[in-house]
């Protein structure tokens, strides 16, 4: 018999209201609280959607209602509520990066992996109809031999951003446009194309002056497969356009410009392919111009599989295993821009990664 699953929300700040909704729109999910230090935020929050309301991690983890707690904090807090929720037998879905280092990423794993719960990673972007596509394609062959895989993020966050909390400002706690917005995109290459085994970065900060950290990032990334790529990143431009993630391969190439598909070609077209060019809208925001211009839809279909995994007993989706790779490209990238020479990975921690030198 399937169990209604009970949520409860870590952070009551600006992704929250998206892990509410979608929670809201699950088959089987039950929001029952809102979790924040600051009372105003939680009360508000939990106000709107109807459920109970906790100050403190602790006490939330003491409500025998709660089977999922979704770990909305600020990113350098991520490790240690993570473990106290394994600790406390909840299942978890922390936001990304899942830590700042991967020290941090396999004890929050291996704590996970000691209480039996599951642990799950909203890089939402992966379900998107048109990354499932390119996925599909890459797994089937149909690209032939990976060449170029590349991600353009041209976007835009006010200084009123970046000032609206102490912890936008903060290399250490993850404010950076790498680590921050471009972890998205840079996951998606990740996962469409495998694990990197060089990079080369550069960052910069073109458009927010006082702030230290970089708001652009224009980096080298060669893969495992063979296949090289860029990555440019940026909050600096204004307006903010839709990401575009490209694939081109000796017998194919896939564009998905926001969560659009704007180019689908190969040599062997397929039936299905007309469908395919169709999937996404371009009326649905992705994150261009502002941090919640934003839809909830891909929050649903993660935490979904987060209700269905514990009732099916089976691993979620997208577990932190599988973006822990990706959580160490990026960190190989501000390796390489604090060294300014190429970074191959496997990387190891390192204090330099989190240190700014304009
Ligand atoms: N998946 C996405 O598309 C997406 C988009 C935006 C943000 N995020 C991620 O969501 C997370 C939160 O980002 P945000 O922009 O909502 O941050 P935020 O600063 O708006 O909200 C964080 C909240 O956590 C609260 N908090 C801090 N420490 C706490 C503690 N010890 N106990 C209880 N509450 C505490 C703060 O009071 C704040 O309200 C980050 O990891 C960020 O990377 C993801």
């Amino acid at each position: 018999m399937t169990k209604t699953i009970g949520f409860g929300i870590l952070g009551a700040g600006l992704i929250a209201p998206f892990h509410a909704k979608a929670v809201r729109d699950t088959k089987g999910g039950k929001l029952v609280a809102i979790c924040d230090m600051a009372k105003e935020r939680a009360d508000k929050l939990a106000g709107e959607f109807k459920t109970k309301v906790y100050y403190t991690l602790d006490e939330m983890l003491q409500d025998p209602e709660i089977d999922v707690v979704n770990v909305a904090l600020p990113n350098h807090l991520h490790h240690d509520a993570v473990l106290k929720c394994a600790a406390a037998g909840k299942h978890v879905l922390t936001e990304k990066p899942p830590a700042m280092s991967l020290q941090e990423t396999d004890a929050m794993i291996a704590a996970c992996r000691r209480a039996k719960v599951k642990f799950g990673c909203t890089v939402q972007c992966r379900v998107r109809k048109a990354i499932q596509a390119m996925k599909q394609a890459v797994d089937d062959g149909r690209f032939g031999k990976l060449l170029h895989a590349d991600a353009i993020m041209k976007w835009y966050r006010s200084s009123e951003y970046y000032h609206s909390d102490a912890w936008r400002m903060s290399r250490k706690s993850g404010a950076g446009v790498t680590v921050q917005q471009a972890f998205h995109y840079i996951d998606l290459l990740q996962y469409l194309v495998g694990p990197a085994r060089l990079v080369q970065a550069r960052m910069t900060n073109i458009a927010h002056p006082g702030i230290a950290l970089e708001d652009t990032l224009l980096a080298f990334v060669d893969f495992g497969c063979g296949a090289q790529g860029v990555v440019q990143a940026s909050t600096a431009l204004w307006p903010g356009t839709d990401v575009r993630i490209e694939l081109n391969g000796e017998h194919g190439t896939a564009i998905m410009a926001g969560e659009k598909m704007l180019t689908w070609k190969f040599r062997d077209e397929r039936p299905e392919d007309a469908a395919i060019r169709s999937l996404g809208s371009t009326s649905q925001a992705t994150g261009a111009s502002g941090a919640a211009d934003l839809g909830h839809a891909d929050h649903t279909v993660v935490i979904q599989d987060m209700v269905d995994a514990i009732n099916q007993d089976r691993e979620v989706v997208i577990p932190v295993t599988a973006v822990r790779p990706t959580l160490e490209i990026v960190l190989a990238m501000y390796q390489s821009a604090a060294r300014n020479q190429p970074v191959a990975l496997p990387v190891q921690d390192d204090e330099s990664i989190w240190a700014w030198q304009s």
